[in-house]
């Protein structure tokens, strides 16, 4: 529930105060959809961004719950998190009592104040997403909802998404979770070119989370595809050179596409090459982040047992000492057996992470 921050004590020694005083800060309570692995990490970029202004962050698998005394605004730049939610309790036993005039205020309230986060024309469909959908409260509720914020209900998906449970830690209340945005988060503005198999947005966020990047540094993403982690990359940090390859031209220009798109494409060198054997000198590359062909929707197994043990050598070559090297896939023996044995690099962690239905890894790895 929205709430006014605590103000800090003020010493008996301190100044006069300010003529005009400062107008209180609201208290939200908020709930981010995480993907399943990426919660700490999500955390830190909770607390590098906000952190004179979070009262408290709660972790549980695949969520982070955090009270947060600032502009709701300004969570929309979380890019580790799939969704951010405004969440408020409701000391109600029933849905229903949603509808009697208190509460029912409190929730258009509620939903008001995050559609004016996005501008006019933003939403126009909404869903509720609640246990029973087809009961009569929940029909009534619907109607209800449609009438006073003049959206159309959509069973599917909506712009604004609300969703109605108990809170987890108490099943005598009723929650509302109202997103914050009309697209979930890590569904990017720049993708305006997809493929099979591409990143997702967050995950790749996370990534170069764990590359520390540095703005002097030359990056190089080996196999680009989309494009998803150079404009990540860029997103995190400016960098003296960012370097893509893929062998695929039609990959490069979706690539070129996307960057395009983020108004980052003058910064990105983009080469059609062989991730087995880079035109790079050796030791000229700072970090490397790599998302690799799983051996489902792109490439075999087959090929990976070539391409994994080439891929990783060329870049302990091109990489300097000490140097870091992210790599996700889901051929997680492979990637094991072929790091057991590897003399150039050492295991700084590894993550698992849950993506579109499968629980690929991340191999944070560090140049010998
Ligand atoms: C999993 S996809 C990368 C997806 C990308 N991260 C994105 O978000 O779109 C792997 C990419 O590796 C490229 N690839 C596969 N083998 C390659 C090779 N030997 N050299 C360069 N690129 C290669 C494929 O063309 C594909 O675009």
């Amino acid at each position: 529930m929205a709430r006014p921050a605590k103000s800090p004590k003020t010493p008996k020694t301190a100044r006069k105060p300010p003529l005009a005083r400062p107008q209180p800060v609201t208290v939200h309570t908020c709930e981010a959809d995480v993907p399943e692995g990426l919660e700490r990490i999500a955390r830190s970029e909770l607390r590098r961004r906000f952190e004179t202004r979070l009262e408290s962050v709660e972790l549980t698998p695949g969520t982070l719950r955090f009270t947060y005394a600032g502009n709701l605004y300004q969570l929309l730049a979380l890019r580790t998190v799939h969704a951010v939610y405004l969440s408020q309790r409701y000391p109600i036993p029933r849905p229903r009592a949603l509808l009697g005039d208190q509460h029912w205020r409190a929730l258009l309230a509620q939903i008001a104040a995050v559609r004016e986060l996005s501008p006019a024309g933003a939403y126009r469909t909404f869903h509720l997403s609640a246990a029973g959908p087809e009961s009569s409260v929940m029909r009534r509720l619907r109607e209800a909802l449609a009438a006073a914020t003049g959206l159309e209900p959509d069973d599917e998906a909506g712009d604004l998404l609300i969703r109605l449970r108990h809170p987890p830690d108490d099943d005598r209340l009723w929650e509302v979770l109202v997103r914050l945005s009309p697209r979930p988060l890590s569904t990017r503005a720049w993708r305006v070119c997809n493929r099979e198999g591409a990143l997702n947005a967050a995950i790749a966020h996370a990534m170069i989370f764990l590359t520390r990047p540095a703005p002097d540094e030359v990056f190089l993403n080996p196999v680009c595809g989309s494009g998803t982690l150079l404009v990540e990359r860029l997103a995190a940090a400016p960098a003296a050179q960012v370097i893509g390859y893929d062998h695929d031209e039609t990959a490069l220009d979706c690539a070129r596409r996307n960057l395009e798109a983020a108004g980052l494409a003058g910064q990105v060198s983009l080469r059609l090459g062989d991730c087995r054997s880079l035109p790079l000198a050796a030791g000229s590359v700072d970090a490397i982040a790599a998302d690799l062909p799983f051996g489902h929707l792109v490439g075999s197994h087959e090929h990976n047992l070539e391409l994994y043990p080439a891929l990783l050598a060329e870049a302990a070559r091109v990489i300097k000492p000490g140097g870091r090297c992210v790599v996700i896939s889901h051929e997680v023996r492979l990637m094991e057996m072929l790091l057991t044995a590897s003399p150039h690099w050492s295991v700084e962690q590894v993550i698992r992470v849950a993506q579109g239905g499968l629980y690929p890894r991340i191999f944070a790895l560090v140049r010998r």
